[in-house]
């Protein structure tokens, strides 16, 4: 009873904080495969001022998990729903027909719906076979961008297509030779002016950095002669900080048109940053994109708003959440009903984003892939489960515990790579072993190995996962048929 009451009143509190009578605008940042060590205010060598003072004023989210490369973390973000929901666990949207199921709503949807003016710019990565796929389609006013998985930064060339449209019309060559960051934020600005105020805007803003290829104008650079030697990782920081720099001029355009009074602003990465000969950094956590280690799937995220009340300003909220919650909590926070004939797996993190209320959810499925191989079950002594395969690869996260089954991933299994950029190995790394615990409370690095210690968390565990395999919908073609370059226009698209 006390607690209902509780309840209402947080809602009706936050709800006269955030004036829900004119929904805010929602501006999405999303930058590509950005590492946890690749903003400035977790490696101060990193020039971010304003994705530092975004953040460093708004809320940063320390517990916040995506998937461990783009397809499942983008398809999520569109959705709330989970990427085994989806048939979208793994590989990229490129070859092959698959993309965000057509029965599926996405958040440009239901903004629009909510009233909302709804705009992308760059990267989409829903899936481009057939028209209907594509994001103006699909819920988006206006698509200005590419659709994955990943371009030139100049030339806006993949596989030896051009890949940068205006809803349906190819603009390479109005636009190739200048670089993606400077048009894409252009292009957010002019929108944001042109924006027609009596109603609510949401931008989705998806950039093509700090994605491979390393590449960024001179100027960018050079802040970096004397205090980052390693050359590949001198270029990447130079992409963080012209992305950076993308971000102050949204934020000026938005303060500029007297929007970002009433502005939410929600800045994430996809997954974690591409270790190696892609110098993206994620120490100290370990791994990195394409592993369910937690540099591979812990992302930097934050969300800044002059709506948030002072209390929650400049906090480091450490509440569980996922990716999936976003569409949510921004479609409730627009004043429309997130909820459909599909059930989410995002759960409305506003409260606690607010700091009025706990994580809604007590555990993250990270990852768990369809295929199985090798029909082995987990038996120590007394501690068995045999509906579980252990050789899936998979990860979920329970309160402060985190499991792993099968390979930690395609990548980097063994080792952190450190701010120097240099590998560190596990001495006790055990290729052959199929469950891996850890304590994340006690050990964010994941160096300490514990499941012999705990086997009745690891069966715990394995249960959990088990229930979430019922629920797996089979993954999307990644064979047959391929893609047919023929039969699309000048530009990478449709060729259903
Ligand atoms: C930001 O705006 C300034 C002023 O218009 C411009 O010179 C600069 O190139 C812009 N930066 C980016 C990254 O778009
Ligand atoms: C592209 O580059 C050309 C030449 O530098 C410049 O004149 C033009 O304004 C640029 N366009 C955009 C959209 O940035
Ligand atoms: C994780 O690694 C960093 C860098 O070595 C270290 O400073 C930190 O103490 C480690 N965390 C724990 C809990 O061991």
């Amino acid at each position: 009873m006390t607690s209902t009451i509780v309840c209402f009143l947080l809602l009706f509190i936050s709800r006269i904080v955030l004036g829900v009578a004119t929904p805010p605008h929602i501006v999405l940042i999303v930058v590509d495969d950005l590492g946890w060590n690749d903003v400035g205010y977790n490696n101060p060598v990193l020039n971010t001022p304003t994705i530092d003072r975004l953040a460093g004023n708004g809320v940063k989210l320390l517990n916040y998990y995506v998937a461990n490369h783009c397809v499942p973390s983008r398809n999520m973000l569109m959705t709330g729903r989970h990427a085994i929901h989806l048939g979208l666990g793994s590989g990229v949207i490129g070859y092959h027909p698959r993309g965000l199921p057509l029965d599926e709503t996405t958040l440009g949807e239901k903004l629009k719906t909510a009233g909302y003016s709804t705009h992308i710019i760059g990267k989409w990565h829903c899936g481009f076979f057939s028209d209907r796929y594509l994001p103006h389609n699909r819920g988006f006013d206006t698509f200005f961008g590419y659709l994955g998985p990943g371009i030139d930064h100049y030339t806006y060339i993949e596989r030896n297509m051009p890949n940068l449209r205006k809803n349906d019309v190819c603009v390479v060559s109005q636009y190739g030779g200048n670089f993606s960051t400077f048009v894409y934020a252009t292009e957010g600005v002019d929108i944001i002016n042109a924006h027609d105020q009596s109603k609510p805007l949401f931008l989705y803003l998806s950039f093509a950095l700090v994605h491979a290829p390393l590449q960024a104008p001179e100027s960018y650079v050079k802040q970096y002669e004397t205090t980052i030697l390693n050359e590949d990782r001198r270029i990447f920081a130079g992409m963080t900080s012209c992305v950076d720099e993308a971000i102050a001029n949204i934020t000026h355009a938005l303060e500029r048109n007297d929007m970002l009074k009433n502005s939410v602003i929600v800045f994430t990465s996809d997954n974690g940053g591409a270790i190696a000969n892609s110098a993206g950094n994620n120490w100290p956590l370990r791994g990195g994109k394409g592993s369910n280690w937690e540099g591979g799937v812990r992302a930097v995220a934050f969300v800044y708003s002059d709506l948030l009340p002072q209390e929650s300003r400049g906090t480091e909220n450490t509440g569980l959440m996922h990716i999936t919650d976003w569409f949510p909590t921004l479609v409730k926070l627009a004043g429309g009903n997130p909820y459909g004939k599909k059930k989410l797996y995002g759960v409305d993190q506003w409260n606690m984003i607010l700091g009025l209320d706990k994580s809604h959810r007590g555990d993250v499925l990270i990852t768990l892939e369809s295929t199985t191989h090798a029909n082995i079950h987990y038996k120590t002594g007394l501690f068995v489960n045999n509906a579980f395969d252990i050789t899936t690869t998979a990860a979920i996260k329970m309160g402060k515990w985190k499991l792993l089954t099968g390979s930690p991933g395609f990548t980097y299994d063994n080792y952190w790579f450190n701010s120097d950029q240099q590998a560190i190995e596990d001495p006790d790394y055990d290729v052959r072993r199929l469950v891996r615990l850890y304590n994340l409370d006690e050990d964010p690095n994941e160096t300490t190995e514990i499941s012999d210690q705990h086997h009745d968390i690891v069966i715990k565990m394995l249960a959990k996962l088990h229930k979430y395999t019922r629920e797996i919908v089979p993954e999307q073609s990644k064979t047959e048929p391929r893609i047919d370059f023929d039969k699309m226009g000048q530009c990478l698209g449709p060729w259903v």
